[in-house]
């Protein structure tokens, strides 16, 4: 009898040395502003507790990625400007940024990493602006840039076989799914899917998590196929984990079939992408510049 890949990742979860945690103030935080009457003075009390996410909520909103009319110095001033929704989504990012902040220990390029997990975000919520639907486009960049999260950390806690992964996705030319796959016999989608349960992620993210690599695309939930077709995107266009160099990613660049991808995103809820390409180049120069901003 074969083991299953979620029998497989919950073994390989009892091995890590110690579980990777969500900063205590992150979860408070984010609990708050999911209540319906948001308290945004006792959200910045909370925020204000742990230093090292202040100064990285202040970075984000100072980045391009937020391109506010003004230098925004304080959390209190950030969440006058920005709301409770983009608050929560820079939390989360700082989340993502904080476990993935010990390039040291894994094989994977952190700044590669980032540079994927802020496209696939990016990306997803401009495909799913032209839904119209708000509350969705937030759900989508926050679910693009958690997608990969448990690759980080697979590759951080089990370095040496991962490093085993890259090799044969490098030389076999597969992706970082399909080489775990048979060095693992599970997947950062599994390990990632354990984990966002334990730190209690809403259920929507944690399906994107554990079925974003799935076969059947026609069975994925929305916004899992939505995730999907934004990493097929950020891949072609060269935002990819597996690679330590910048020329080993150059012949990947905009090698796209829009049409298919077209016609998914109509499948999945009539989404008509009118002006998506054109749009590209100025995404992918945006995502550059953010990493580039925060990672220095
Ligand atoms: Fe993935
Ligand atoms: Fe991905």
């Amino acid at each position: 009898m074969t083991t299953s890949p979620q029998t497989i990742a919950q073994s390989i979860m009892k091995t890590f040395r110690v579980l990777p945690t969500v900063p205590a103030a992150a979860s408070r935080a984010i609990q708050l502003l999911n209540e319906p009457d948001v308290d945004m003075g006792a959200v910045a009390d909370v925020l204000l507790s742990d230093q090292v996410m202040a100064a990285r909520i202040i970075r984000m909103v100072n980045s391009p990625l937020y391109k506010l009319l003004q230098e925004i110095d304080s959390v209190r001033t950030a969440l006058i400007y920005l709301g409770p929704q983009r608050v929560f989504e820079i939390i989360l990012t700082s989340c993502f940024l904080e476990l993935t902040d010990t390039s040291s220990t894994s094989p994977l390029k952190m700044q590669h990493c980032w540079e994927h997990a802020f496209g696939v975000g990016l990306v997803a919520r401009k495909l799913s602006s032209y839904g119209g639907n708000a509350a969705e486009t937030e759900q989508a960049y926050i679910a693009g840039i958690l997608h990969d999260i448990g690759e980080v950390i697979l590759s951080q806690q089990r370095r040496e076989e991962f490093a085993r992964v890259l090799v044969l996705a490098r030389e076999r030319g597969l992706d970082l799914h399909q080489a775990e796959m048979e060095v693992f016999g599970t997947s950062h989608a599994e390990i990632g899917a354990l984990l966002a349960n334990q730190w209690r992620f809403p259920a929507i993210y944690v399906d994107v998590i554990r079925h974003h690599h799935d076969a059947q695309t026609d069975q994925m939930a929305p916004l899992t196929h939505l995730i999907y077709l934004a990493d097929q995107i950020c891949l072609s266009v060269g935002f990819c984990c597996k690679y330590e160099h910048p020329e080993q990613r150059a012949s990947e660049v905009y090698g796209l079939d829009l049409a298919d991808i077209e016609q998914q995103l109509k499948a999945i809820e009539g989404i008509k992408i009118n002006d998506f390409r054109a749009s590209l180049p100025a995404m992918v120069q945006q995502v550059k510049e953010t990493v580039d901003s925060i990672y220095h």
